[in-house]
């Protein structure tokens, strides 16, 4: 059966409606912390903070069972050797485990705020601090956000974000150095990227129609622009019609790697202008609203359970996380009507199976649904309707 509608775009787009709004949001946000460093993606930011915390061939790297394998490639890209620890029932890390085992050449553990739901930080920062290991806070998943009495980001000896997930830019990520570290000089952007980055943002912006007054007008030029260069089409016009194929995200080739070359370049300015210039309070109350939605629809049902009960007040969500019991062949189904959804189900090679981990579980069960500031009401009711159609019983 061929989907119905276009695709609901899975991260944000640029459009007139992101420009409207207060220009800070209330909850802190990393993007305002001092020892900011702009980077060109989150795995790239992970990278340059192994790096910088002096992590090379021979040294653990502690990384939770519950991971994007891009969470992994950059300890891998140097030859570290990553140790996977289980998780709790919130994504904290067991640190009672850890305890156990054998870590004389451990060098830094990273530790995500899952889906931009803030973790609590104190214990973990004072296990890092009493054992000699860096504290990379993976704040990928929470561009905002205050965890205890501190802002997101101010936990770790570095801490890193990603652009990409909360900002309609086509490429970016960010560090917060709060140690001595030093994080390596990076290239700057060309001229040509530049430009690219900007055609990039417009372009996805117009083809999904948020530009109005220039959406046709972008649209064809960039078209004809193709033509005249037979030029093949630009990343997110190939990872939308992969999308819409129902190709899983894992056929979008090299999606998993960290390019060192490209990890080691600057932020390209248009996307830099973005994140230093967009209002941000909408940002958060649209993904606030869109997550309480989600909230009120699918819990009490049987057959799935938000894995957050209730959204806490100082943080702005990346998605909704929904534990399915069953959540096959709906996913696929899903993926095919070109539906936000996100499932980590590709794991690292030989990541082991732990008593009482939590992680391994959630790679199969746990679907994170896009909450994003740019999704309409009327395309969250139509997501929404799919999940109860496909997963709930009456
Ligand atoms: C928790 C977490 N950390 C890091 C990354 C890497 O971010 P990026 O895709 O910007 O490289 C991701 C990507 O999904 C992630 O989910």
């Amino acid at each position: 059966m061929p989907a119905q509608h276009e695709p609901i775009p899975r991260l944000p787009v640029f459009g007139w409606q992101a420009l409207r709004g207060p220009a800070q949001a209330e909850v802190p946000c990393m993007l305002s912390l001092p020892g900011l460093h702009y980077s060109t993606s989150g795995r790239a930011s992970i990278l340059l903070a192994l790096e910088a915390l002096g992590v090379g061939p021979g040294d653990q790297v502690l990384l939770p069972t519950y991971h994007c394998p891009t969470m992994v490639a950059p300890a891998s890209l140097l030859k570290a050797v990553p140790v996977f620890y289980p998780i709790d029932g919130k994504g904290n890390p067991d640190l009672d485990w850890l305890d156990r085992q054998d870590l004389g050449r451990a060098r830094v553990l990273l530790a995500a705020h899952y889906f931009g739901i803030p973790k609590p930080m104190a214990a973990l920062r004072a296990w890092c601090t009493a054992r000699g290991i860096a504290l990379v806070e993976d704040c990928a998943h929470a561009l905002f956000g205050r965890s205890g009495d501190r802002p997101i980001g101010t936990w770790g000896d570095i801490a890193i974000g990603s652009l990409t997930k909360f900002l309609p830019v086509p490429e970016g990520g960010c560090l917060v150095v709060n140690s001595a570290a030093a994080v390596p000089a990076l290239r700057p952007p060309s001229a040509t990227t530049n430009l690219k980055s900007f055609v990039d943002i417009l372009e996805v912006g117009a083809s999904q129609h948020q530009l109005a007054g220039l959406n046709g007008l972008i649209s064809g030029a960039l078209a004809g622009l193709r033509q005249l260069r037979s030029a093949p089409a630009s990343q997110p016009e190939a990872a939308e019609a992969a999308m819409a194929a129902g190709a899983d995200i894992s056929a979008l080739g090299g999606d998993f790697t960290v390019d060192s070359a490209l990890a080691h370049r600057g932020l390209a300015e248009p996307c830099r202008w973005v994140a230093r210039s967009l209002p941000r309070e909408r940002i958060v109350q649209r993904r606030r609203h869109h997550f309480e939605r989600l909230l009120a629809a699918l819990a009490g049902r049987q057959g799935v359970r938000p894995l957050v009960a209730q959204l806490p007040r100082d943080c702005a969500p990346y998605v909704f996380p929904l534990w399915v019991d069953n959540p096959d062949p709906g996913y696929a189904e899903l993926r095919r009507l070109g539906m936000p959804v996100f499932r980590w189900d590709r794991l690292w090679p030989g990541v082991p199976a732990l008593p009482d981990d939590h992680g391994v579980p959630w790679s199969h069960h746990v679907l994170q649904l896009a909450c994003h500031q740019d999704l309409s009401d009327d395309q969250l009711d139509r997501f929404t309707a799919e999940i109860l159609r496909l997963y709930t019983r009456r």
